[in-house]
């Protein structure tokens, strides 16, 4: 089969869908691998580089989409991307599906075969493929460094001839793939940590790592899906008032905290910032999807009294070397199971609950429960 490879036009975005190392990997199992000239620029792989795991480089866009059997891509398609693509192609990347809906009738109105790879199962089998967790774990990690830069301060203890210096409290909001790598970095950094969640198993994630739990704990916070669930407006208020508390305290705040097709949700508010101490510095991972943080701001830095709000874009593509390299991995993970030729074209096994959980579009209709009516 033939997989196309784009430059991702969607900006901020320097990732690429495909690696030299899973180039080669496409040619070993008899695949062609056709790259437009520049894809790999942002993540520093060079054409070169591409050419010499065996990929057919191309000037054109339009040339990669219309010889694709396969399209890998990171973020959706733009119009432009739409307009290129052809019936019956695969379509492969992280698809935004809940925010885009509309974008998901267009896939079946084109008759592409869309899959979208945040919706994978989170289960032991999908690991290897799971984009979610490889990007969100380096967000995690980038996001300390980002918030710690801003912060001014050194962040370890420090004794030294001319005194001492105290160590800076970092606080994590939200403890997922994200916070847990998030809590690591802080506390490699030298950090004192704390961090809070609503779902039981995060708080031993919490401790395991070294951190303090604070907060509480609601019943039944965790869905069978392994994710939280949205708060009720009476939890949401205990929360509220234990977190106002801890943050006077605190240096450095990043926030995580994530609901799947729901806007994130609201835990910092206003109020609690202006009790916090100036020089402090707040980061917000969630900011694309509604914020955890009031007056987080996407792309922008905010100063509120004193304190400074973060609000970054796209933080996987801050460090899109190594992001590509491991969304490249989890994409050749993910076709190794969809790409099966046979006489009749390409089989795709929707009793597999991996391909059924991510398959949207397929012969022209909807396909995935979640977006039919
Ligand atoms: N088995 C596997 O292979 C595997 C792989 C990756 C993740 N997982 C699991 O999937 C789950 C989701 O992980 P994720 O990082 O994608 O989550 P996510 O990005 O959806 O959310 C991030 C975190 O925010 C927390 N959160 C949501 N609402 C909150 C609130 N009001 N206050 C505080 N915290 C709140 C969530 O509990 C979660 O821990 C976790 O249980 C994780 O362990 C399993």
């Amino acid at each position: 089969m033939k997989i196309g490879v784009l430059k991702e036009r969607r900006e901020p975005e320097d990732r690429v869908a495909a690696s030299p190392d899973t180039v080669k990997r496409y040619r070993a199992e008899g695949h062609e691998v056709l790259v437009e000239r520049g894809a790999g620029t942002g993540s520093m792989i060079a054409d070169e580089a591409f050419e010499a795991a065996g990929a057919t480089l191309l000037e054109d866009p339009g040339a990669v989409c219309a010889a694709a059997d396969i399209l890998l891509k990171v973020q959706r398609p733009l119009e432009e991307e739409m307009a290129m693509l052809r019936r019956g192609q695969l379509l492969v990347g992280m698809l935004d599906p809940y925010m885009n809906r509309e974008q998901v009738a267009a896939y079946a109105e084109k008759g592409v075969v869309a899959f979208a790879l945040e919706l994978l199962p989170r289960t032991t089998r999908a690991q290897a493929m799971d984009v979610l967790s490889s990007q969100a774990n380096l967000a995690g990690y980038r996001a300390v460094l980002e918030a710690m830069a801003a912060y001014r301060r050194v962040v370890p203890m420090m004794m030294t001839a001319a005194g001492t210096v105290t160590p800076a409290k970092v606080f994590v909001i939200g403890a997922g793939v994200a916070g847990l790598q998030a809590i690591a970095t802080a506390r490699r950094m030298g950090a004192v940590v704390t961090a809070t969640d609503v779902r039981p198993a995060a708080r031993q994630e919490i401790e395991s790592l070294g951190a303090k739990f604070v907060g509480f704990i609601p019943e039944d916070a965790a869905t069978e899906g392994g994710y939280a669930r949205p708060l009720t407006a009476e939890e949401q208020e205990k929360q509220a008032a234990i977190v106002a508390e801890h943050l006077r305290g605190q240096d450095i705040v990043v926030t995580t905290a994530q609901i799947p097709g729901r806007p994130a949700p609201r835990i910092v508010t206003a109020a609690m910032i202006a009790g916090m101490k100036p020089g402090s510095v707040l980061l917000d991972l969630a900011v694309e999807s509604g914020g955890n943080i009031e007056g987080s701001r996407p792309g922008e830095t905010v100063e509120e009294n004193g304190v400074t709000i973060l609000g970054p874009r796209n933080m996987p593509s801050r460090v899109a070397p190594t992001a590509s390299l491991l969304y490249a991995r989890n994409l050749a993970n993910f076709l190794a199971l969809v790409a099966q030729k046979d006489a009749e074209g390409v089989t795709i096994d929707t009793e597999d609950e991996l391909i059924r959980g991510t398959l949207l579009t397929r012969d022209g209709e909807i396909v995935h429960a979640n977006f039919q009516g």
